[in-house]
Parts: structure tokens; sequence; C-alpha cells
């Protein structure tokens, strides 16, 4: 009777730790608010972070979409926002990018940051 229950149990913490492999990025702790990345405002900041990274860098990047993003309030309206995104670069393979943006929902590109951007593999 107690091998029927175990083996389901190991099987669900092996498939947990598949998840956890597979994403293998979790945004720092205090980035708590989960943002709808299918969101088309999402869609924009993390197009945003994509084409500031690829103007200081002079390289080829097309942005593709965010995989997930969280955010923290910044204070003054603004948040933190920290995302996982695909780019394609200059060979056109599709990679992961981690990349935190400061800014206003609602306002100006222009008046939006790149904090930090960086290639996970
Ligand atoms: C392009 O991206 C792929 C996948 O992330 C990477 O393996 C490759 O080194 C990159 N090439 C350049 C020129 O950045």
């Amino acid at each position: 009777m107690k091998q029927t229950t175990v083996v389901p149990v190991l099987a669900l913490l092996i498939a947990a730790l598949a998840v956890v492999v597979v994403t293998g990025l979790a945004p720092p702790p205090d980035y708590t608010t989960r943002e709808d990345e299918n969101s088309y405002f999402i869609q924009q900041v993390g197009m945003f972070a994509v084409n500031v990274y690829k103007m200081g860098h002079m390289c080829q990047m097309y942005y593709k979409y965010t995989v997930e993003c969280w955010s923290k309030p910044a204070g003054g309206g603004a948040n933190y926002y920290w995302m996982v995104l695909t780019a394609t670069n200059s060979t056109g393979a599709v990679g992961q990018y981690v990349s935190t943006v400061w800014g206003i929902p609602g306002s100006e590109s222009k008046t939006w940051k790149l904090l930090s951007f960086s290639c996970t593999s």
C-alpha cells in the first residue's frame, strides 16, 4: 500500500523540479507583483528594453516576447519591472534575456530607463 502512494508523490516532485530547471529564473525577492506578460503594456516594456540595449550596443536584436514579468513600486507612481524576455540576435538565434526597467505606466517612453540587460544562456 505504501509503495503505491509514494510513487505518484515522487513523480510529482520530479515534475516540479523539471519545471524549476526549465524556467531556471526567479525574480528578486522584492518583486512581488506578477504582471500579465501577454498584455500590450508589458510587451511594450519588453520591446523598450531590447530597443534601448540594441541602440547602446550597436547590435542587431529583435524583441520576440516577454516570458514573465514582475514589478515592485519605485515611488512617485513608477515601478521597477523585472522580466525574462526572448529576442533574436545577429545570427537569428533566439535567446533568453533578463532585464530590469524603471518607468511610470502611461508615461512617454523617453522618460523610461533601462537598468540592466543580460543574456541568461
Ligand atoms: C546569438 O544567440 C545565441 C543563442 O542565445 C548564442 O548562442 C550566440 O552566441 C549568439 N551570437 C551572437 C553573435 O551574439
